[in-house]
């Protein structure tokens, strides 16, 4: 199955069901930290809506539209990672994450999302990335900044978060800005994930 090294301590997986359970568990134990970002959180109420999810993104895989990965940090399911979907046609993707509440500020999804980009690039041979976060969740907002995206405007009440709609910061990452950043980041001996 799927398995991708990102670098000593961290590494990309295909979930596939037996990752259920360690999953739900992740979900579950920082459940009040995810769900004031995650409208999906409160609809996770027992295993088998972990399962479910895995079922769908499994699809998603054998369809060729993408793929949720699940992040290992030192060989523990530390959180999910994963393209929305594929559009083929106009070669670009949106990715999507999160991390369990112990795993974060280590710079895990930072390298995660860098993998991630690499793969959209390298191997799916797309155009453009997409990343999109509630203005306020200055977390989220730090990894395609971090990772030198552009941020090209505001989609006003994208998303319904709890009791509100949130407004959208959308990044944009294109292929050839991508390997100019990476060339610049490896010139400096700077790859921080390593
Ligand atoms: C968004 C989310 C994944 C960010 O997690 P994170 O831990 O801040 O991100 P990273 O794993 O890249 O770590 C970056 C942090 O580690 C630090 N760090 C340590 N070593 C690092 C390294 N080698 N490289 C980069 N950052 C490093 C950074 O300084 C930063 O900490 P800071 O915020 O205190 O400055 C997490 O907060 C989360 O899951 N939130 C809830 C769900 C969510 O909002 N998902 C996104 C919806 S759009």
């Amino acid at each position: 199955m799927f398995r991708h090294p990102v670098n000593d301590h961290i590494a990309l997986k295909l979930l596939e069901l037996q990752d259920a359970p360690a999953l739900y568990d992740l979900i579950d134990s920082g459940r009040e930290y995810l769900r004031e970002w995650l409208p999906w959180v409160d609809q996770t109420r027992q295993v088998e809506d972990t399962a479910r999810f895995i079922q769908t993104a499994l699809g998603q895989f054998a369809a060729s539209n993408g793929f949720q990965a699940g992040i290992l940090y030192q060989g523990q399911l530390a959180g999910v990672v994963g393209f929305h979907q594929i559009d083929w046609h106009n070669r670009n993707t949106a990715l999507g994450y999160w991390l369990g509440a112990s795993y974060q500020g280590r710079g895990i999804m930072t390298a995660a999302v860098q993998a991630m980009v690499d793969i959209a690039f390298n191997e799916y041979h797309l155009h453009r990335v997409e990343i999109q976060a509630a203005v306020t969740n200055r977390k989220s907002r730090a990894i395609p900044e971090r990772l030198g995206f552009t941020q090209e405007g505001v989609i006003r009440q994208a998303e319904r978060l709890l009791d509100r709609f949130v407004d959208h910061a959308v990044y944009g990452m294109l292929a050839p800005d991508w390997f100019q950043y990476r060339h610049s980041r490896l010139d400096l001996g700077n790859n921080r994930e390593s």
